[in-house]
């Protein structure tokens, strides 16, 4: 089955195909397009969505063909269509749905409506030939992003129930809030990161809010606001920055990994998946990994590659692939508000 997916949920412009092979229940990937307005938001220190829905509908199309080039395909190789609906920003999804919506028509081909959570989930389900692990059931995800924190057990294909979340302000969001309180461009995660390699991650002792709590909720607005008391009115050394973005990061991840494990300890899970944006981070990579070779030493772990991680449609074919529920185009609508709870 040959899938032509299509994100546009938040600054993004992404086509991606791929081939499933249901007999193996197996995922390759064919072509992965991105094209991203972000360096128009740099300039603003954020998304202005209607700037990104603008860009969006000048890439679509141009995308899609190179997919189609890449891949060595032309549209009607296409057997399904995938898009993202929800959740998202309204002028961005409309893009990508109506396009959506326009191809199923005219190439009378089924539509399947993914939630873009459920993509980052299954961007781990892409086959890797260098990985020789295999996902099983139940799993754990964490899927940490700009808009999104959350934990979630998979207990199969399909059957996903939702732990918890962030009860203000997502992982990636507060990244991208302290880069702003520490002028740094948008978006400020890869360079909060990269500062951080020359820090020191004890020299502030951020908190690290509801780490001991005993749900599965996240809460990041607090951290925030320790970093705004820490920097207000100051002219901070370029090492000061350094030890303040380490700390930071060091927060945010020793918040991350302790929930995760101890949601995966509860539910006795068999693997943990990562997604989002913020699971390109080396350091959380490298940090939970280690953490769960030494506490859950049975338990594997699965990180997709960085350009897998932040938004792309490969992994909204994927999702389609193993949640396959195929409608009419006339039944598919954008929906911005499609959380999981
Ligand atoms: O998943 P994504 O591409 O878009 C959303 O669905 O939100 O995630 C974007 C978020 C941004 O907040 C960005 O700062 C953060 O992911 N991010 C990172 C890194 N790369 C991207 N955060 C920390 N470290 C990174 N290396
Ligand atoms: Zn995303």
């Amino acid at each position: 089955m040959i899938i032509l997916g299509i994100e546009t949920s938040c600054d993004e412009t992404s086509a991606a195909i791929v081939k499933g092979d249901k007999n193996n229940q197996k995922v390759t990937l064919l072509s992965n397009i991105v094209a991203t307005s972000l360096s128009l938001h740099t300039k603003t220190g954020g998304i202005i969505p209607e700037v990104a829905a603008r860009e969006q509908i000048k890439y679509i199309i141009p995308v899609i063909n190179e997919a189609l080039q890449k891949a060595s395909l032309n549209l009607l190789d296409i057997d399904t269509i995938a898009v993202t609906t929800g959740p998202g920003l309204i002028g961005s999804l409309l893009v990508g749905v109506e396009t959506a919506k326009t191809l199923s028509f005219i190439l009378k081909k089924p539509i399947v409506s993914v939630n873009h959570l459920y993509g980052h989930i299954y961007a781990n389900f892409i086959n890797d030939p260098l990985c020789k692990d295999i996902i099983e059931f139940p799993a754990l995800a964490l899927i940490v992003s700009g808009g999104h924190t959350d934990l979630v057990l998979i207990k199969k294909h399909g059957d996903i129930v939702w732990l918890g979340g962030t009860r203000d302000d997502a992982a990636g969001e507060a990244f991208d809030k302290v880069g702003r309180l520490l002028n740094l461009p948008y978006p400020a995660g890869p360079v909060i990161e990269k500062l951080s390699e020359k820090g020191d991650s004890q020299k502030y002792k951020f908190p690290r809010p509801l780490i001991d709590s005993s749900d599965f909720d996240f809460s990041f607005s607090g951290l925030k606001t320790a970093v705004l008391r820490e920097v207000l009115d100051k002219k901070l050394s370029k090492s000061e920055t350094s030890d303040i973005c380490a700390s930071f990061q060091k927060a945010i991840i020793d918040t991350l990994i302790a929930k995760t494990i101890k949601a995966s300890e509860k539910y006795n899970v068999k693997s943990i998946l990562l997604g989002g944006g913020v699971a390109a981070n080396l350091k959380l990579k490298e940090s939970i990994t280690v953490k769960v070779n030494e506490k859950l030493p049975n338990v594997k772990i699965f990180i997709p590659a960085k350009n897998l991680c932040t938004d792309n449609a490969a992994m909204i074919c994927t999702a389609a692939f193993f949640n396959y529920k195929k409608t009419s185009w006339k039944d598919i609508d954008a929906n911005p508000e499609d959380y999981f709870i």
